[in-house]
């Protein structure tokens, strides 16, 4: 890994083992991309790639007059000088003006990586990676432009950002301000984009991309299961083994924008950042605004290597703290066993069963505070209420954990019922337009999180109950978009910074908590997956995936989150039959082989089970504490699409390749067709392996395949709907 400067061309080199990332000071004295793939030898000069011909183009002036912007490729365009594509910024000076012409002044390199302060981001010591750091300047704007690239050792990623700095005396206004641009040389691509809806989430769809606009975007403040912020860009015979492919992440929360866009000239570009809509930041002198970051990595050898690229850096460089790179605790949440309508009395039962069974944590949902019985009333009231808790979180607690169990409770902090003695006492802390109606959505209003007065108070609520208590897990949920967003403490012409300060608010009040109570395990959530986003992970490690918890759909909402997402991220739990969204029936072996590849836990009141299916849930619990390192943490690999195919198989592969496990599923059986095999990934091709006390080579495996219809006996078949099986390889 090395960041290069090479003075007379004026061109930067980043590399590692696998990627090159190269940038020229173009001659008009803004910043070029010129190439980023594969990694390729360096050489004094690349500047052979800008094009310079006598086009009929505007120029931007004559002693550049054979250079145009909208012919080469831009590090990060701005508007209105000779590009025409989508800038990736737009600043507006005092006089009305948002042409902007950012250029080259100086720039340092240094090991490691900055925080971005407020921010969640990837982190990197002196020795996993490099950063260089560009000043541009606009002299007329009196304004600074620093984009930050970091190159990591291990990974074939770049982490991009930008910093504006207004440096003269008069207030500026960024009406927008991405974070990063790519610019591709052709448009042989296409999009892959995460989408869906509450229960149906990350679904990958492929975009075709040509001249014109392909787009993602989240207005609802927060990222989304419309969208989620994670997209990829790859050639079109690329898929989950083998060819090329760029994905980018955005470490955000909130609204975003990601697009490709094609130009006449065969130019693709690629932005990725905060949505500009309803986007306005008041710089005043001296002030700075960062933007978060956007991960982009590479890939020659398809989307498998993609993913797991995503899953070791946001394991090893995102998220932080205890929970760092540890197998989560088998947990049992009782949501979906008793709603709102439980006492101590219920929950300790519950709580009882868990524990003979062998789980580990358990976790209280929603309704032990305030007078939360329905959906109608509570939120913001972080009492407990003593009809359910008498003697409070505290005593609950203790209770549990003298059970041999660990124990943690479910939040929502933004939020606010009208029927709450917090809203009664703070009308002004929702955010709403004065004298506008405020859409309701399940009956509750958002919390002002861009004032910092809300977030502390929230912050001195929760602070009581969790410091009384004992407390190891917080599931911190969220249940509506934001509508409506005006805040009270900004001025006028600083409404355009509400959607950005609310997030930096959930960011505070998040690393607030973690300050506090840094041995917490934090489970993020958003009516399921409406937030399953990089940002997140930063600080809660893992996020509640989805709230369809049938195990079919879940196979497609799990294998769609593993593109961008680590495994031990996906909250994956087992529920009762029927299934409470889709009314599906599921054995319980099959809706335990399904959580396995994610956090592992139980959704259900284990006294509800037959007692042939609790037995089998004890051996669940069992398997799970002897792989879970394996499972969570394994080279994870998408073997079968459940989005083409009727089965789907995935599996993971120890690092050492000297274990593997494979799940195999039946979504839909099929009458009169041959089962045929399925060709495994991973593994060591010269190593004999033991599957189902048969020996194999790792080559046989990985080319002939293996034939699907041995597992029959099994579980799995193609001949039963919801079939399944799941099974480990050992090398010998
Ligand atoms: C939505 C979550 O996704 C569910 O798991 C549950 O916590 C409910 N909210 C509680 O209101």
């Amino acid at each position: 890994m090395n960041i290069i400067w090479k003075k007379t061309s004026r061109q930067f080199h980043l590399y590692n083992d696998r990627i090159s990332y190269i940038i020229a000071v173009a001659p008009s004295g803004e910043l070029s991309n010129i190439y980023f793939g594969k990694r390729i030898h360096d050489r004094e000069d690349f500047s052979y790639v800008i094009f310079r011909m006598g086009m009929p183009n505007i120029a931007v002036d004559a002693d550049t007059e054979t250079y145009s912007m909208e012919l080469n490729r831009q590090e990060y365009p701005s508007f209105g000088t000779t590009d025409f594509g989508t800038s990736a910024f737009e600043v507006e000076t005092s006089n009305g003006s948002c042409v902007s012409s950012f250029v080259y002044k100086s720039h340092s390199i240094f090991s490691g990586k900055r925080a971005i302060p407020g921010l969640p981001a990837t982190y990197a010591s002196d020795s996993e990676a490099k950063t260089l750091e560009v000043e541009l300047v606009d002299e007329q704007a009196q304004m600074t432009l620093l984009l930050s690239y970091t190159i990591f050792e291990k990974y074939p990623v770049i982490a991009r950002h930008a910093r504006f700095i207004n440096a003269g005396n008069a207030d500026v206004k960024l009406t927008k301000a991405l974070s990063c641009c790519i610019d591709l040389p052709d448009q042989d691509y296409e999009m892959v984009q995460f989408t869906g809806a509450w229960a149906r989430e990350r679904v990958p769809e492929i975009r075709k991309i040509t001249r014109g606009t392909v787009s993602i975007e989240s207005k609802r403040g927060i990222s989304s299961a419309d969208f989620n912020p994670f997209m990829i860009i790859k050639r079109p015979g690329t898929d989950d083994f083998a060819g090329d492919a760029y994905g980018f992440s955005f470490v955000y929360s909130g609204n975003f924008l990601g697009m490709a866009q094609g130009n006449t000239y065969g130019r693709l570009r690629i932005l990725m950042g905060i949505n500009p809509e309803r986007f306005t930041w008041l710089l005043r002198a001296g002030d700075t605004f960062e933007t978060p970051e956007v991960v982009i990595a590479h890939t020659d050898r398809g989307l498998n290597d993609l993913s797991q690229t995503y899953h070791r850096l946001y394991n090893n460089n995102l998220v932080r703290g205890r929970w760092k790179n540890q197998t989560r605790p088998i947990l049992n949440n009782n949501w979906e066993a008793t709603f709102m309508d439980f006492t101590e009395e219920s929950i300790l039962k519950i709580a009882a069963k868990a524990k003979e069974a062998g789980v580990e944590l358990f976790v209280l949902d929603d309704g032990w505070f305030g007078e939360r019985n329905d959906d109608f009333a509570g939120l913001g009231d972080w009492v407990e209420n003593p009809r359910k808790l008498p003697q409070g979180m505290a005593g609950l607690s203790r209770k549990i954990e003298a059970m041999g169990l660990k124990f943690g409770f479910w939040i929502e902090p933004e939020m606010v019922n009208p029927n709450s003695n917090l809203y009664r006492r703070h009308p002004e802390w929702v955010l709403a337009v004065p004298g506008r109606k405020s859409s309701l959505g399940r009956h509750q209003l958002v919390l002002d999180f861009s004032r910092e007065e809300v977030v502390d108070y929230i912050f001195g609520m929760l602070y009581k109950v969790i410091n009384g208590a004992s407390i190891s897990y917080i599931k911190w949920d969220m249940n509506r978009p934001l509508t409506e967003v005006f805040s009270t403490g900004c001025s006028a012409n600083e409404q355009g910074m509400v959607y950005h300060k609310y997030i930096l608010g959930v960011y505070r009040l998040y690393s607030k908590l973690i300050e506090a109570f840094p041995d917490i395990l934090f489970e993020s959530c958003s009516s399921g997956g409406n937030r399953f986003d990089a940002g997140m992970l930063y600080y809660a490690p893992q996020a509640w995936c989805s709230d369809n918890t049938d195990a079919i759909d879940r196979l497609r909402i799990q294998y769609g989150s593993s593109y961008g997402y680590p495994i031990v991220s996906i909250g994956s739990h087992v529920s009762a039959v029927p299934n409470q969204q889709t009314g599906r029936r599921v054995s319980i072996a099959t809706r335990a082989n399904v959580a396995y590849f994610g956090t592992f836990g139980y959704e259900l009141d284990l006294n509800e089970i037959s007692p042939g299916e609790f037995e089998e849930v004890k051996a669940q619990i069992e398997f799970m504490k002897q792989h879970r390192q394996l499972l969570q943490y394994g080279d994870f690999y998408r073997l079968r699409s459940p989005f083409e195919t009727d089965q789907t198989a995935w599996m993971v592969v120890s690092e050492d390749k000297k274990k593997a496990i494979v799940g195999f599923y039946c979504m839909k059986s099929n009458v009169n067709t041959l089962p045929g095999s399925i060709r495994l990934a991973g593994l060591d091709g010269d190593t004999l392996y033991r599957m189902e006390g048969v020996e194999y080579y790792g080559d046989e495996l990985m080319n002939m395949g293996i034939t699907l219809s041995q597992f029959y006996k099994k579980g799995f078949t193609i001949s039963e709907d919801y079939s399944s099986f799941v099974t480990v390889i050992d090398a010998i």
